[in-house]
């Protein structure tokens, strides 16, 4: 293998790990193939289904999109089965476990795979924030309804008013009271980063009753709001009126441009449903049931999300939606006579996305100690503690990263953050099945996205289009980001890269066996 001094520096950044590289590195995993199609559209909803619904819906009709967010979720959607679709083929082409940094390692090569890497920190890592804010919100007002108050001023992000049910909330002084930290949300990834370190991990079982509960919990939702919404038609139908809010002429508010701001926001809805890529070699069948898991999930996502958000903008008016638990409040509009179902809600949102939080950072865990064997990130992200077996270095940091995310920022900017970074990872796993049947036209592909080449390279421009109806604060933010990660590439990772010095992944005396099973028991 050549060295990195007599190395051309772009072929440098495309440096490439084989195939036969990354399945010698996987073989040691010997999965079952034991997943049918519903277990992986089932694997796939339980990632999917968290903070996107219940809680940012209700920010994306309330400041953007009024009742037409329903298009929204339809254009987000859309989205996602293009890049659902190209994750399919590179799962049933490159028969790997792992996630869209070792398909961009493999294909397009390594600046792609430390930028892909950069990315996964925000769809992983900072959507665990989001969802832990969410969780922190229902914790919240469930405990308020058993008159269990958390000091106000600790239940939000630094400097931020608070606000309750569309009013800000005064404290004993007169003045409008100021979040200082959002202490329940901190709890919460600390204390999941812990049951990650000591290796205490869902089963398959428990995962399939989380997203039974889940499920159960957002379709009594639609049947019993919606059969209230039937009894009720005439007098709510004026909720609907206008159905799209007229735009108000600042930059997402209303207006067509305010459903597309708001696709970008209920996107994060849909963000989870690639971690069925990752279960390719415990398919039974991968070639057909992959993308059946992948887009199956979808599909049965996007149903219960235009449903949810048609119910929950007609039994309330949509300005009211801006809360940390808007499915909550829309069940409050039934009356005190159901105040039992919101707390049933508020519990099930608990539940379900306190298994959202976990998923996402042991998923950020393992993406750090891939790349710290691959040598791109230091080593102690890959040291495993001796007893439990786990990577607990790497999970105490990942615990602290975003406990601290959660704690002192919005969950606006967090969620914002979060869709920027996975929408142009859709887009280079896009590239990368454009890059990949140019280069590589031979190798078998169990499934293979129909309209090539139209649909991925729709997929990269649909993603990027979504990119730029962000706010522009946030993508200054993400531009920022961006470019911190590529200079520590070169400061770091292209200096230490494994594959570079021609060395294996890091393995030895001091790296004991790393427990692989997965939170949600794959
Ligand atoms: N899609 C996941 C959620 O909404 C990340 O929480």
């Amino acid at each position: 293998m050549a060295s990195a001094s007599n190395r051309g520096f772009v072929a440098r950044l495309l440096l490439r790990k084989t195939v036969e590289q990354v399945q010698r590195e996987t073989e040691t995993s010997q999965l079952k193939r034991t997943l049918g199609p519903w277990n992986l559209v089932f694997l796939g909803i339980g990632c999917i289904i968290g903070a996107g619904i219940f809680v940012r819906t209700g920010n994306a009709a309330a400041l953007h999109a009024g009742p037409a967010v329903l298009f929204s979720f339809l254009i987000a959607g859309t989205v996602c089965a293009l890049a659902g679709l190209c994750y399919a083929e590179l799962s049933s082409t490159l028969p790997v476990s792992g996630s869209a940094y070792t398909y961009s390692y493999t294909t397009i090569g390594e600046f792609a795979a430390w930028t892909m890497g950069a990315l996964l920190l925000l769809e992983y890592g900072l959507a665990a924030s989001v969802v832990a804010v969410g969780w922190s919100g229902y914790v919240v007002s469930l405990l308020g309804d058993y008159g269990l108050v958390i000091p106000p001023e600790l239940t939000g992000p630094y400097g931020h008013e608070l606000v309750r049910n569309g009013a800000a909330v005064i404290g004993a002084d007169g003045n409008p009271v100021t979040t200082l930290f959002n202490l329940p949300a901190f709890l919460v990834c600390m204390a999941l980063a812990a049951l990650l370190v000591i290796g205490v991990s869902e089963s398959a079982k428990v995962n399939n009753v989380i997203v039974a509960i889940k499920m159960s919990v957002i379709i009594a939702f639609i049947l019993i709001v919606g059969w209230y919404v039937i009894q009720n038609f005439d007098a709510l139908k004026q909720n609907w009126d206008p159905f799209i809010p007229e735009a108000t002429g600042k930059e997402g508010e209303f207006g067509w441009g305010g459903i597309l701001r708001a696709a970008s926001i209920v996107f994060f809805a849909y963000i989870g449903f690639e971690a069925v890529s990752t279960a390719g070699q415990e398919a039974k069948n991968p070639k057909k049931d992959m993308p059946i898991g992948i887009i199956g999930s979808l599909v049965v996502c996007t149903i219960l999300y235009i449903l949810v958000s048609i119910v929950m903008t007609l039994v309330v008016n949509y300005k009211v939606l801006n809360v940390p638990d808007p499915v909550a409040v829309a069940v409050d509009a039934l009356g005190s006579d159901w105040a039992w179902f919101a707390k049933i809600i508020k519990a099930g949102a608990i539940i379900g996305l306190t298994s959202v939080v976990l998923v996402l950072m042991y998923g950020q865990t393992r993406i750090f100690y891939t790349m710290a064997r691959d040598g791109l990130l230091p080593k102690v992200f890959a040291s495993v503690h001796p007893r439990f077996r786990t990577p607990w270095v790497n999970t105490i940091l990942v615990g602290l990263l975003t406990a601290s995310a959660a704690a002192f920022f919005d969950i606006n900017t967090l969620g914002d953050m979060t869709s920027v970074g996975t929408l142009a990872a859709f887009g280079i796993v896009c590239l990368a099945v454009i890059w990949l049947r140019t280069t590589h036209p031979q190798i078998p592909r169990g499934f293979r996205v129909p309209l090539y080449p139209v649909l991925p390279v729709l997929g990269i421009v649909a993603c990027f289009a979504l990119i730029f109806t962000v706010e522009s604060r946030v993508l200054v933010f993400f531009g920022w980001y961006l470019i911190g990660a590529i200079a520590l590439y070169f400061a770091y990772g292209m200096r230490n890269s494994r594959l570079n010095k021609g060395q294996g992944q890091l393995d030895g005396p001091d790296m004991p066996e790393y427990k692989e099973d997965a939170p949600d028991g794959r």
